[in-house]
């Protein structure tokens, strides 16, 4: 078969590790099948509440087509609040010490810098479910006061995500498949970078995640929101940088 056309790998060729531009690494296969089936199994629990998995909407107007439930901070596009006045106002679950612990590893193992890892202190967490329709259009992660890098795990059916550059939506940028278990990280240099999901391929996703249909992914970030705030940031107001 022609890989001209994008499509999910059938898992006969090994996956290696891949910097895809400078501070972007994607390394597959990075959690265990108990470790995604446990992330499953907890993003199940988050989505029922205190603030239910839901569509968010843009200040346009839009609905964005996966369906969101974030922890620590609740993110409304484009900002981080305490409260998600936008839903049924209740404060978010909080952000596990666990979640934190594995954001550490990842960093320390996509890196292979102990040191980087063992700094990151992420406070927020954006869990998104795609179905087989859903996509992300490209875009930059800007709303966090801190630089610190964003670590995205994967769940269930494998996508199609594409990572671009710091400048604008469109080309030079690499299509990468993620995968149930796989790690990506991006930070240093390619933390402002465009990135989008274009494609979920349906019914991917081996019964050893958990996941029965779709696709999840979590991404970890330091909002650098501090413990107590209760404002939002807007990413006009801190530059993106
Ligand atoms: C995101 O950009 O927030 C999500 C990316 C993904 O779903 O892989
Ligand atoms: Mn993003």
């Amino acid at each position: 078969m022609s890989r001209g056309v994008p499509y999910a790998s059938d898992g006969l060729f090994p996956r290696p590790r891949a910097v895809v531009a400078p501070g972007a690494v994607h390394v597959p296969g990075w959690l265990s099948e108990v470790r995604q089936r446990e992330l499953v199994e907890a993003c199940r629990e988050w989505a029922r509440g205190p603030v239910p998995l839901r569509h968010s909407v843009l200040p346009g107007g839009a609905v964005m087509s996966v369906r969101t439930v974030s922890l620590g901070w609740h993110w409304v596009p484009y900002r981080y609040v305490r409260t998600a006045d936008d839903v049924n106002g209740a404060r978010v679950a909080a952000f596990p010490p666990w979640l934190a612990e594995l954001g550490r590893a990842a960093v320390a193992d996509a890196y292979g810098d102990a040191e980087a890892g063992a700094a990151y202190a992420p406070d927020s967490a954006l869990v998104n479910f795609y179905d087989g329709a859903a996509r992300m259009g490209m875009h930059q992660d800007k709303d966090e006061r801190s630089g610190a890098p964003v670590v995205s795990l994967s769940l269930g059916d494998t996508c199609l995500f594409r990572f671009g550059n710091t400048e604008d939506r469109g080309r030079p940028y690499t299509d990468v498949e993620l995968a149930s278990g796989d790690l990506f990280v991006f930070g240093g240099p390619s933390r402002y970078a465009f990135h989008g999901v274009t494609k979920v391929f349906e019914g991917t996703a081996g019964p050893a995640s958990g996941m029965r249909a779709g696709r999840l992914n979590l991404t970890l970030r330091e909002t650098g929101l501090g413990g107590t705030g209760s404002r939002g940031t807007r990413s006009g107001e801190w530059g993106g940088a």
